[in-house]
């Protein structure tokens, strides 16, 4: 939805170099400008938007009804045409040419183009620095950013993945991914003032929300601890392990999960829940919801990514659930302990 910073800072030059021609009389210079602007924008909705609205503020300049009402009309449907990854490349956007039209890209444009496709497959599955990073500058906004993923019904399966955890008052429990500590009072109530509960996360300002949440909870026994999940060690008590969105997010999650497994004591359980692949939906949706979950760090890789079996490999009593049709998934079940991956 978002253009990668090169593009994006080229569009911004180009925009702000039509400007500069227009004010010195050079309205061809400036429709240029636009239109190299519209072939780097069109896979990218916002940019592909805010180019066409400069296209219209220029047709209104030179008083133009002709580009004025095509750029209304390209408006309306340039967001959605990113998004769906249906708009006609290398097009020039002006309302003189058909909206449908695709043409041969300039060499230039086209590398800028390149590099930005392998920038965000590249984006593939972020490095922890990288997860780091996107969640410190996404912890302000991520509960509200997380309202619609609520409403819709996501976390129903969050609740699951608690209950399935069969935690008992006194009962150590952890939270991979705790982000801004949603979990962690559900967590608390249940394991009561006799258990502990600990919350890890990589990104110290999402840490720094979930501990104002558990402050003003008064919640005692509630340990926040910042460390990435690929190395860090179970304390030797722990008889629950919870991840919910997060576990996905790593490269290795398989091995990560096997050794979780492999580290608590056999009875132990495992309860994780993420996004998933719907399997029946079109692939159009799905790619509309990527890009709406691009801003969380989801990435294009993320789609061949399957903890569930995982869990399955390493869990005996397993238990398999689906939530939003297919969009998200539960999966717990009883660690292994030390013996390994169940035959
Ligand atoms: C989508 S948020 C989910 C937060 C929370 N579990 C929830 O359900 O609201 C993903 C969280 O996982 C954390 N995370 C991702 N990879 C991590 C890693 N390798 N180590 C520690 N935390 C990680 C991120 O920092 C982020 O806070």
């Amino acid at each position: 939805m978002v253009a990668p910073s090169p593009i994006g800072e080229r569009i911004a030059e180009l925009l702000e170099s039509s400007r500069i021609a227009f004010a010195s009389g050079d309205t061809t210079g400036a429709w240029g400008c636009l239109e190299d602007a519209h072939v780097l924008s069109q896979p990218w909705a916002v940019r592909h938007v805010q180019v066409h609205m400069a296209m219209l503020s220029l047709g209104w300049r030179i008083r133009s009804a002709r580009e004025m009402s095509g750029q209304i009309a390209r408006l309306v449907v340039a967001g959605p045409a990113s998004l769906l990854a249906r708009y006609p490349s290398g097009n020039s956007g002006r309302a003189d040419v058909s909206a449908f039209e695709a043409a041969p890209i300039r060499p230039d444009l086209a590398d800028l183009l390149a590099e930005a496709d392998a920038a965000e497959n590249g984006t593939r599955v972020l490095d922890v620095a990288g997860v780091r990073r996107l969640y410190d500058r996404m912890a302000p906004f991520y509960d509200l950013a997380s309202k619609p993923y609520d409403w819709v019904g996501a976390r129903r399966l969050v609740d699951r993945a608690i209950l399935e955890l069969r935690l008992q008052p006194g009962d150590t429990v952890v939270d991979l991914g705790t982000g801004t500590g949603r979990n962690l009072i559900a967590l608390a109530d249940i394991v009561g003032p006799t258990g502990h509960v600990i919350g890890v996360d990589v990104s110290p300002r999402m840490l720094s929300r979930a501990r104002s949440r558990i402050e003003k909870r008064g919640l005692r026994g509630v340990v926040l601890v910042e460390a990435d999940i690929a190395t860090f060690g179970l304390p030797v008590d722990v008889r629950a392990v919870l991840s919910t969105y997060a576990i996905e997010m790593l490269p290795n999650y398989q091995a990560v999960i096997g050794r979780f497994a492999g580290e608590m004591a056999a009875g132990g359980r495992i309860a994780v829940t993420g996004l998933r692949d719907p399997d029946r939906w079109p692939e159009w949706t799905i790619r509309v919801g990527s890009a709406l979950n691009r801003p969380f760090g989801v990435a294009k890789d993320y789609r061949s990514h399957r903890p569930w079996e995982a869990i399955e490999a390493h869990t005996t009593d397993t238990i398999y659930e689906e939530g939003l049709a297919g969009a998200v998934y539960l999966a717990a079940g009883t660690a292994t302990g030390p013996e390994g991956e169940r035959s």
